[in-house]
């Protein structure tokens, strides 16, 4: 009996420790029941997505995410958007918009509403296969805050995971 409970709070552990260092995984997962072709990009550079959001020119007029400034490449993708709003200045939020749009900005507009993730139905200019926003919608990125969870993003995350699940078999098997 001891040893079932062992077993037991070790597993809880190593899931629990696993869905705690890769928040990125566990957003990305809660949202993939949504019917579209398009990958939602997890993150990078500390980035973690947010969602599919609404842009709000009609009644604001300005944009969802604001106070900032836009990027439009014909190669656009999200780890370039990614990129960009980090080397401008760590900007908190950056949002893909109409396949080729990068805004980056330190506010999101309280107005802007979240939507299914399949809102977003337009690919990346650079890479048709990952959703970039849809027309006046925008997949919202969000900076973490400087803390251990948040500086852990994208691959050295990933490595994480599987290092941390390696560690977690060896345990079990023991
Ligand atoms: C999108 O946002 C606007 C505000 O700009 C709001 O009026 C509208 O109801 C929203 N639409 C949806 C589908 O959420
Ligand atoms: C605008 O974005 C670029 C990145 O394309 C950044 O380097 C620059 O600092 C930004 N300019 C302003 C005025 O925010
Ligand atoms: C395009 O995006 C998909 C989904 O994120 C990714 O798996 C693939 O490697 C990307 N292709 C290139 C050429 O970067």
């Amino acid at each position: 009996m001891p040893r079932v409970s062992i077993a037991t709070t070790t597993v809880l552990s190593c899931v629990l420790f696993v869905a705690l260092v890769h928040p990125a995984t566990a957003l990305a997962q809660s949202t993939s029941g949504t019917d579209t072709t398009l990958a939602v990009y997890p993150g990078l550079l500390g980035y973690i997505y947010l969602g599919c959001y609404n842009e709000t020119l009609d009644i604001t007029n300005d944009r969802a995410i604001y106070g900032g400034n836009v990027t439009k490449s014909t190669d656009m993708t999200v780890g370039k958007c990614l990129e960009i709003c980090k080397g401008g200045g760590s900007y908190n939020y950056a949002g893909l918009e109409y396949t080729s749009e990068c805004w980056c900005g330190p506010y999101l507009s309280d107005f802007s509403q979240k939507l299914e993730d399949g809102q977003c139905d337009l690919g990346c200019a650079g890479n048709n296969s990952q959703a970039c926003g849809g027309a006046l919608r925008v997949s919202v990125y969000k900076l973490q805050s400087n803390s251990a969870i948040g500086v852990l993003s994208g691959r050295i995350s990933t490595r994480l995971v599987i290092l941390a699940s390696a560690v977690c078999a060896a345990v079990l098997l023991q």
